[in-house]
């Protein structure tokens, strides 16, 4: 059987050990930017998305190498959204992984070029990484790139912030949770995959499980903002309800959220049992992320 712990450790290192060599040093010119860069990604995040994105690689070809600027240029993406999210104009946080966040330390205006930076950065280690056949050289920077911009991340955080205080919408809700959440990691396994050379149909299989954890993930993470506390999660807690946030609690209640959470656990682990390579370390995952605390 699988040991979670072990598994995410060294994932954990090889990651931490990847982003370290490719961030520019604290004291390289300008060292505040590097800095706050090096300050937000360091915070301790769980490394979900490249985690899951090793994993995708690991099910389909077995050599995880070739996904593992794939994984980190997630890491730096994702990072960079989490930076902008805290911002004043945004949800306007003042903590973030256990930490007072970017622009608190930093300043507003540093706190913003280091989130585009480590955007920038991201595509900048994407140019430097072929897909291998079937798919075109190129694929790996499309998808992060459709993931994160108007369609994906960057449209669903414009809805999340517009429907602020609206009536409760089901559909509406959903539609935000995709974009702001559900497309990265979807993106995340999506990557791992075509890193490996994925044949169509296994990618098929890694987006359909994808697709169910990134929908599990953010109703975990309006279950844990409500239920939980700023020193369990390291971010503030009970935030959503105050900025009157249309999440999954908002519009259908703690229980059926936790509900559909148990219920795209098993739909993802579902999506991915006809894949060929050992699935277990995807299984567990999934499993892992419908029962986190943080
Ligand atoms: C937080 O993501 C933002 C959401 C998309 C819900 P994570 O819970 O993965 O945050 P870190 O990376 O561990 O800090
Ligand atoms: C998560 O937004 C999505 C992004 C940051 C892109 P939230 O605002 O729901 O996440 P937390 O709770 O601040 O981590
Ligand atoms: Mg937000
Ligand atoms: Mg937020």
């Amino acid at each position: 059987m699988l040991n979670l712990s072990v598994y995410l450790e060294r994932y954990t290192k090889r990651i931490q050990t990847a982003l370290d060599a490719q961030i520019p040093g604290e004291t390289t010119p300008p060292a505040d930017l590097h800095k706050a860069m090096r300050y937000s990604i360091f915070a301790g995040g769980k490394r979900l998305r490249p985690i899951l994105c090793l994993a995708a690689a690991e099910v389909i070809g077995g050599d995880t190498a070739p996904a593992i600027l794939p994984a980190i240029a997630l890491e730096a993406l994702h990072t960079y959204t989490l930076i902008h999210d805290d911002l004043p104009a945004m949800d306007n946080d003042e903590l973030r992984r256990g930490k007072p966040t970017c622009h608190v330390v930093f300043g507003e205006a540093t706190a913003i070029l280091a989130g585009d930076a480590l955007l920038t950065l991201a595509f900048e280690w994407l140019a430097q990484t072929q897909a291998p056949p079937p798919y075109h050289p190129n694929q790996l920077s499309l998808e992060l790139a459709r993931a994160a911009g108007s369609l994906g991340v960057i449209g669903g955080q414009v809805e999340d912030l517009q429907a602020e205080g609206q009536p409760p919408n089901a559909e509406r809700m959903e539609a935000i949770h995709r974009r702001k959440t559900g497309a990265l990691l979807r993106a995340s396994v999506r990557m791992g995959g075509i890193a490996a050379g994925a044949a169509h149909p296994a990618l098929d299989a890694l987006t359909g499980y994808g697709e169910k954890v990134g929908l599990a993930f953010q109703i975990m993470d309006d279950i844990l903002n409500e239920t939980s506390s700023a020193r369990a999660l390291g971010k503030s807690a009970h935030t959503d309800r105050r900025h009157g946030k249309m999440t999954y609690v908002a519009v259908h209640g703690l229980d059926a959220a936790r509900r559909r959470v148990a219920q795209l656990t098993k739909e993802a682990i579902a999506a991915i049992q006809t894949l060929q390579g050992s699935i277990e370390p995807l299984a567990v995952l999934a499993q892992s992320m419908g029962i986190r605390t943080h």
